[in-house]
């Protein structure tokens, strides 16, 4: 028999305190059902003590997704009581619940972000790891930033939180440093030299600064890890995490040469990159490994001519077995209801009567322009129609006049809450930012527009393009700086909660008005979002009263 790899998944705690990448309670649970479905063994659902949003919906993941059947459920805390206590109320109800502590080992960590001592350390780590273990039987502790600490305190501290019970050691490369040989030796320094390191799971959590995240977990599993942490599409902090996909798919490929397998079901890696990018509105890069739109694509002819011949000259994983095949071509306009239903429930979408019937009328509306409707199509239409909130603003119309000798100028009309139609025209730099500019004049405060990303979908003059836009919340006499929060983990969480960053996208053979579409969805995100922190707040504010 094989030797087996646990998946950790973490799209919903690292991945998401990337900006761009904020989910609601709803997204993250839509997304945690798809992980139970793709089969990892561990979901890392937030990081409870950072707000009150990721709390509700660590909550929520493990009351629905955390059966004794599912998945391990596991939130993240800082090395301190108030942390581990929110952690373990979040969690408590799933069958399978796990607290998961951290304290930075590196002297750089200790010196200029934690001002503690070594010994400092090496007490809150044994003093709060028994803390956990207290409260809950599975505890993992994580020396954070292990990759650039001294390996002789490293030890010393992994001893002492083998010793205060943890059940699982993962070993951070948190800024991507090492070298997929030093970070094999590491893990092997590690199983050679901890007292009581076999006897619990060693775990790999590598970051892709230097595009080496897959690579180092690659080379922790071979030195003994057991336990992989990733996410989908590998987003995280600045370049990333692990991507979970790539992971699995070389342990797959080249079993003969790890001996190792996971309890993924790979055909469902396809499907749960879709579902997050459609989230998120953060699409896959075409040309990305495994889940990317060309990455088994043969456009070369002499690529073709062989894989017509033999597929295995050119291709040394099928398509199928992530996914990505012939079930893309689904439905057409004469597909029924029951059908549509099937192929929903296929793909995890249990929809109320109520929500199929609006489900089914947009399909019908683009079946009507689209011979076939695919799985792509329906993924984006779930959670567009269902899973997101209605939108407050949308768009009507959009017309530009631009050109050499015009001042750009663009005239938007938008349908508002209580269907209010209003038309503002506005001119811009270029035709986008006319439209924005007109936008703006009609929702009012509109956030701060931080990026803006055009692809081209598909090929040649009549390209569809594709535009990604991400808007960011401004508020009031506050700066980007002010969190004077001591550790990254939770300033990127404060900043995210404070400044959270929304993406929205946009599809349309008119670059212009795939743009305003764009817009108009990261904007409606952030309004969602702020109608949302104020019922939190009234929430909060009748609870205090009640009390
Ligand atoms: O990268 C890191 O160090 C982390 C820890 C909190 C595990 O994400
Ligand atoms: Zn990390």
């Amino acid at each position: 028999m094989l030797d087996a790899v646990r998946v950790f998944d973490t799209t919903l705690r690292d991945g998401e305190q990337s900006p761009g990448c904020t989910m609601s309670r709803d997204e993250k649970l839509a997304i945690a059902r798809q992980l139970a479905r793709l089969g990892v063994d561990i979901i890392e659902a937030g990081f409870p003590a950072a707000s009150r949003g990721d709390f509700e919906a660590v909550q929520a993941v493990a009351g629905e997704v955390g059966s004794a059947d599912g998945p391990v459920v596991c939130a993240l805390a800082r090395a301190n009581r108030d942390d581990i206590d929110a952690c373990w109320r979040a969690i408590e109800t799933a069958a399978k619940p796990r607290i998961h502590t951290f304290l930075a080992t590196s002297d750089i960590h200790l010196t200029y972000k934690l001002r503690m001592t070594r010994p400092q350390v090496l007490d809150a780590v044994r003093t709060m790891v028994s803390f956990a273990r207290e409260r809950c039987a599975d505890v993992e502790f994580s020396p954070e930033d292990a990759g650039r600490s001294d390996p002789a305190f490293l030890h010393e501290v992994l001893a002492a939180a083998i010793e205060a019970g943890a059940t699982t050691l993962n070993i951070p490369d948190t800024v991507g440093y090492t070298m997929p040989d030093e970070y094999g030796a590491m893990i092997a320094g590690i199983r050679e030299r901890v007292p009581g390191a076999r006897n619990v799971v060693l775990s790999t959590h590598c970051h892709d600064d230097l595009g080496l995240a897959v690579a180092n977990s690659l080379a922790g599993v071979r030195a003994g890890a057991r336990q992989v942490e990733c996410t989908i599409n590998g987003i995280g902090e600045r370049a990333g995490n692990a991507a979970l996909e790539e992971i699995v798919m070389a342990l797959h490929t080249r079993g003969g040469h790890f001996g190792i397998e996971t309890g993924i079901q790979t055909r469902q890696l396809a499907r749960t990159s879709r579902l997050l990018a459609a989230v998120i509105g953060v699409p896959v890069p075409p040309n990305k490994a495994i889940v990317g739109a060309n990455a088994f694509a043969h456009e070369a002819g002499i690529h073709q001519d062989g894989v017509l011949k033999n597929p295995m000259t050119y291709e040394i994983m099928r398509a199928e077995t992530v996914g990505l095949d012939g079930n893309a071509l689904v439905l057409g306009k004469h597909s029924g209801r029951h059908a549509l239903r099937a192929r929903l429930e296929s793909m995890g979408h249990q929809l109320s009567d109520d929500e199929f019937r609006h489900v089914f009328a947009r399909f019908k509306d683009i079946a009507d322009r689209k011979k076939l409707v695919e799985e792509r199509d329906l993924e984006a239409l779930v959670v567009g129609e269902v899973r997101r909130p209605p939108p407050l603003y949308v768009l009507r119309h959009v017309q530009v006049s631009c050109g050499t000798e015009l001042i750009p100028t663009a005239t938007v009309r938008l349908v508002g809450p209580d269907a209010e139609v209003r038309t503002e025209s506005a001119q811009g730099t270029g035709p986008v930012d006319a439209v924005c500019a007109a936008i703006n004049r009609i929702v009012g405060d509109p956030g701060e527009l931080v990026e803006f990303d055009v692809t081209a979908v598909t090929e040649g003059i009549s390209a569809v393009g594709e535009v990604t836009m991400r808007v960011r919340e401004r508020r009031a006499q506050e700066s980007l700086h002010s969190t004077d929060a001591p550790d990254v983990h939770i300033a990127d969480a404060e900043r995210n909660e404070r400044f959270p960053v929304y993406s929205g996208n946009g599809v349309h053979v008119d670059i212009v008005v795939a743009a305003a579409e764009a817009y108009l969805s990261a904007l409606n995100r952030l309004f969602h979002a702020r109608a949302e922190s104020v019922r939190g707040a009234q929430h909060s504010l009748a609870m205090t009263g009640a009390a």
